[in-house]
């Protein structure tokens, strides 16, 4: 796929993916890895080019279907969780949306999430501006992988931690077996790391 703004941001940039699979992308600042990955999330439009999930081109999923299929989460930041919401109705959101869960084991499910995250339980009832860094991540990531998407692209999402707890991510990605994942970092090293294979934005820059 090829996008530009005022300049070309890539050119015929191409890549499959197996299940299972993490790809990692690498790029400066300023290359195209977060404007890649907002249009294979389905929030920016390619100016050329098409996206397949299971053989099935994207256009034929609805928006729901897409974002239930793929998720993104982004580098932390105090702005992607809702500031008027408790954890709990954050959480709840989504399993109703997508009747993930029965309305009677919502309440249920909610709990051991929050418990898979390694959240105490008094999270529950606070406001996104009253957590950690840590636990506002652990928060925006157990949103997204609350859902079961096929695909999980991280952008950035290590940039704030310490290396303790980035492992500890690691380790709880991997365990997700079926999970696709696209990680994205301008630390090639970090990539190189934990990722099955990697392209580079600069490759498709003409
Ligand atoms: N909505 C937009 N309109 C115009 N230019 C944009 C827009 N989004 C990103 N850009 C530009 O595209 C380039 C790539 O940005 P980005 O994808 O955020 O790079 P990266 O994530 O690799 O740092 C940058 O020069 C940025 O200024
Ligand atoms: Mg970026």
């Amino acid at each position: 796929m090829s996008k530009s703004y005022k300049q070309t941001i890539f050119h015929n940039l191409s890549f499959q993916l197996a299940q299972g699979e993490w790809l990692g992308i690498v790029g400066e600042n300023g290359s195209g890895k977060s404007t890649l990955v907002k249009i294979i999330a389905g929030l920016e439009k390619a100016d050329q080019g098409t996206i397949f999930l299971r053989e099935k081109v994207q256009s034929s999923y609805t928006r729901a279907e897409w974002a239930q299929q793929i998720q993104l989460v982004t580098q932390y930041s105090r702005k992607s969780l809702d500031p008027m919401k408790t954890v709990a109705q954050l959480l709840r959101e989504p399993l109703q949306l997508w009747h993930l869960a029965p309305a009677d084991k919502i309440d249920d499910r909610i709990t051991s999430i929050i418990a898979h995250f390694n959240l105490p339980v008094s999270i529950l009832t606070a406001y996104p501006a009253t957590l950690s860094g840590g636990q506002y991540q652990r928060v925006s990531l157990a949103l997204s992988l609350l859902v079961e998407p096929a695909i999980l692209i991280c952008d950035e999402i290590t940039a704030s931690l310490d290396k303790i707890n980035e492992r500890h991510l690691f380790k709880f990605l991997r365990a997700q077996k079926q999970m696709t994942v696209i990680m994205i970092s301008h630390d090639g090293a970090l990539i190189d790391k934990v990722c099955d294979r990697s392209i580079r934005i600069q490759d498709f820059s003409t």
